[in-house]
């Protein structure tokens, strides 16, 4: 994707982004492809001199590509100063982090600043608008300090426009949109967010608070159909079937559909579980029930831990056992390991005396002390089992045999589903899966429908 194979929008606009993380980099780099001219700014002085230096400081494919392209064409820009973007600027695009406090609760300090700094620039009315994920009511309550840093006579509206990218296919995700969701109740600002997208493109017009609880309750819902998945992944296991297959069934309805129903060890990162929160102390502050919310991240908590449990039950337990992991990274294709649950197996995994052993493609993570080898096999050299905590592609093609060769045991216990069942009996290995029960027992599944179907009870 470059500015000649992309829509443009309909009218270019100055415009400044606040935060160079994967959505305010992605944001910048795909207004500057759809003409605009982006002034980026970023307060960490280690990524503005990588910034500056043309370096993309995130693993987010298409986006160092669209980089040079929009700083060769003139049209990205980066800077440590928000007092040097924002004049001139027809909007101010805030995208920093709303990270959950340790009580769940959104972190709105970094949004609040940055409408704040914004704001104290302005020497002309200002449209600020909220990409960051935020509960509803933020966009007005950041119009209320943003109105207080601005310089007199200067007007601030705030008006929310979530972003819905992924990691991993922002910049695809950013030029394919489901929806642009603009909230605003005012006409004209809308208007000018609008007009920062091409015209085709599917835009929805609503309230701010409608339009913040779009983002929160879209992540829910993505979560919960993560969480139901592996809620049934478990229920397989006791009815002694593969939920691979019961998923795909179910998601084959047009209905339910088959995406975001994968199980595997829960779902991580640094938005699902951080809005799933947020949604729920929102609901909890406003006096309204949120019980499914909580049954998805219960759920997410049993998924992660059932892992090890399951480990223990197969292998003994794995105290003073070698077992290495491979992936570290949330998810397969990003660099992030943000409340991975790859992480969290190898934290539990020490916590119980294991030697742990890790290998991820592009991931690190130092605060595991060490534990990272250079390839999968180096990983694997000593160990009782192997897990494989993140689904990349690239374990799919191991050579199984050269792995054995390096481990002392022969358990490969894949969460993720990128290992090939033949593959490893071939080479003697014997792999465990999640969501798989054995098949051949009578009892105790088919005794309670005998039951109930006799309706007596049976000895
Ligand atoms: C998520 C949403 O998908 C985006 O729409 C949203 O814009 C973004 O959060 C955000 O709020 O910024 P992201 O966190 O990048 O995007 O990652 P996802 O692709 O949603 O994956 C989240 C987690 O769920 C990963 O750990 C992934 O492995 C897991 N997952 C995903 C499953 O366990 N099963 C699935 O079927 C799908």
């Amino acid at each position: 994707m470059n500015r000649h194979s992309c829509p443009q929008a309909a009218h270019p606009r100055r415009v400044t982004v606040i935060g160079a993380g994967y959505v305010g980099l992605t944001a910048s780099v795909c207004f500057a492809a759809l003409g605009h001219r982006v002034t980026c700014v970023e307060h960490n002085p280690h990524q503005l001199r990588r910034l500056l230096a043309g370096e993309v400081p995130i693993h987010e494919p298409g986006v160092a590509e669209l980089l040079a392209d929009g700083v060769g064409g003139g049209r990205v820009g980066f800077t440590g100063d928000a007092g040097e973007a924002v004049p001139g600027s027809a909007v101010a695009v805030l995208c920093v982090g709303t990270p959950a406090r340790p009580d769940g609760h959104p972190d709105l300090r970094q949004i609040a600043s940055a409408a704040a700094e914004v704001a104290a620039a302005a020497t002309g009315d200002l449209v600020i608008v909220v990409k960051s994920t935020v509960p509803p009511g933020s966009c007005e309550a950041i119009e209320v300090i943003a109105a207080e840093s601005a310089p007199a006579g200067v007007r601030v509206t705030v008006v929310s426009n979530p972003e819905f990218l992924r990691e991993s296919q922002a910049v695809d995700d950013f030029f394919n949109p489901d929806r642009v969701v603009i909230g605003s109740e005012d006409g004209p600002a809308g208007d000018l967010v609008a007009s920062l997208y091409p015209a085709t493109w599917p835009l929805l017009r609503c309230d701010r608070r409608s339009s913040e609880l779009i983002k929160y309750a879209s992540n829910t819902f993505l979560a919960l159909k993560i969480s139901f998945a592996n809620e049934i992944s478990g229920l397989c296991e006791q009815a002694g079937v593969g939920a691979g297959s019961v998923l795909a069934g179910v998601g084959a309805d047009r209905r339910i559909g088959s995406s975001f129903l994968a199980h595997g060890p829960g779902f991580g990162g640094s938005c699902l579980g951080k809005d799933l929160t947020g949604l729920i102390a929102t609901a909890d502050a406003l006096g309204s029930p949120a019980p499914v919310a909580r049954a998805a991240a219960e759920v997410n908590r049993w998924a992660r831990g059932r892992v090890i449990d399951r480990l223990e039950a197969i292998a003994g337990p794995v105290t003073g056992q070698r077992i290495a992991l491979l992936g570290l990274a949330f998810k397969p294709g990003t660099d992030d390991v943000r409340d991975s649950p790859a992480v969290s197996i190898a934290e539990g995994l020490l916590a119980r005396g294991a030697h742990v052993s890790a290998f991820d493609p592009i991931a690190s993570e130092p605060k595991l002390g060490g534990i990272e080898c250079r390839d999968a096999y180096a990983a694997a050299r000593g160990a009782a089992a192997v897990i494989f905590a993140t689904g990349w592609p690239e374990f799919g093609l191991l050579d199984l045999a050269r792995l054995s060769g390096a481990m002392s045991g022969h358990l490969l216990f894949d969460l993720v589903g990128v290992v090939d069942a033949p593959a490893a009996a071939a080479v003697g290995l014997e792999l465990e899966t999640l969501g798989r029960g054995t098949p051949t027992s009578f009892h105790p599944v088919v005794v309670p429908p005998l039951e109930w179907c006799l309706d007596v009870a049976i000895a």
